[in-house]
């Protein structure tokens, strides 16, 4: 064999050991960004977060992408956190958060979620039972119905609203393919919580409260939906630890939500703080509720005017 040859069979051999080491690491490295990745607990097959009419990206920015975990010195996610807006709109003395897009559902479903939220723990700590009647309510794309469908088994119901149809779609996808058949889907609206009348036992708001554009109207449909012994349950990042890398506007002070909660008819019966960056917050559902402060007009977007505590009530 000539030298050439030789070292023709040399440099093939290097050029394809390089493509195979090249190979390996794409895979690898490609691997997190599939979906089924991004549950911990897959059902039947991975869960829906890519709208089928998903446009560009624009409600998502890189500057504002992993902001915290930048300032905060946290590893960023493999998933991009949606981009804020603000609202400008203030009720008792917070700002209303801008709703997270439908877009951003991929964050929901993030896999860093499950240690950062613990989700089984928290659902855990609520004593869920077979055959409960519990609302989601705000489910995005069913992070947490999945789990609550299993849960209360077939015997019980799951009610799971959004106010974005595309959210709601994702869900029934994703109850689709988990093949769950207690789940019930529900479009609502910033005015109208779209909850039965006297059903429900357990209302549970993760990350959302912060987000309603109605606070006072939603409340109201809330508590009409309970059973007397009904439970609201809200789950909020807590504002008064700075280390929790979430802009202020979709964090909340204990104090803030039994401002705007027990007025409404509620009383805080359990506070638990083993979540690493939420509280829970466990309401009970009054019987003789203090004096309504009335429900205030919403402007044309469904939002409550700047702290308005007047009275009366737009349907859509
Ligand atoms: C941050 S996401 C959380 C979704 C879900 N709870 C989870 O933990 O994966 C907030 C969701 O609440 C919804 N939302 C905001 N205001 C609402 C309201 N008044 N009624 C129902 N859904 C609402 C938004 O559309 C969005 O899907």
């Amino acid at each position: 064999m000539s030298p050439l040859t030789q070292d023709y069979i040399r440099f093939r051999s290097w050029t394809a050991w390089v493509s195979a080491v090249l190979l390996t690491w794409s895979i690898t490295l490609l691997a997190p960004l599939n979906a089924s990745a991004l549950l911990d607990d897959p059902p039947a097959a991975s869960p829906t977060t890519q709208p089928p009419d998903a446009k560009p990206d624009h409600d998502h920015d890189d500057d504002d992408h992993d902001h915290d975990a930048k300032t905060k010195g946290r590893k960023p996610s493999s998933i991009r956190r949606p981009a804020h807006r603000h609202t400008g709109k203030t009720y008792m003395g917070r700002e209303i958060a801008d709703v997270m897009s439908y877009l951003g559902a991929p964050w929901l479903f993030r896999p860093e979620r499950i240690a950062e939220e613990r989700p089984d723990e928290m659902l855990a700590a609520l004593k869920i039972k077979p055959g409960m009647v519990v609302a989601d309510v705000g489910a995005g794309a069913g992070f947490h119905t999945l789990r609550l469908a299993r849960l209360v088994g077939p015997t019980g119901t799951v009610i799971a609203t959004d106010v974005q149809p595309q959210m709601i779609q994702l869900l029934r996808n994703n109850v689709r393919q988990a093949r769950l058949t207690n789940v019930k889907p529900v479009v609502c609206t910033h005015d109208d919580a779209k909850l039965p009348k006297g059903a429900v036992d357990l209302v549970l708001m993760v990350d959302v409260y912060h987000e309603a554009a109605n606070p006072e109207a939603l409340l109201k449909d809330i508590k009409a939906a309970l059973k007397p012994d009904g439970r609201l349950v809200l789950v909020e990042f807590r504002a008064e630890d700075p280390n929790v890398p979430i802009k202020e506007e979709h964090k909340m002070t204990v104090a803030q939500m039994r401002k705007e909660i027990e007025p409404q008819g509620f009383r805080l019966a359990e506070k638990l703080d083993f979540l690493p960056w939420q509280h829970i917050l466990i309401f009970e559902n009054l019987a003789n509720p203090p004096a309504s402060t009335g429900v205030p007009k919403t402007d044309g977007d469904g939002r409550v005017p700047s702290d308005n505590s007047g009275s009366g009530r737009r349907r859509n």
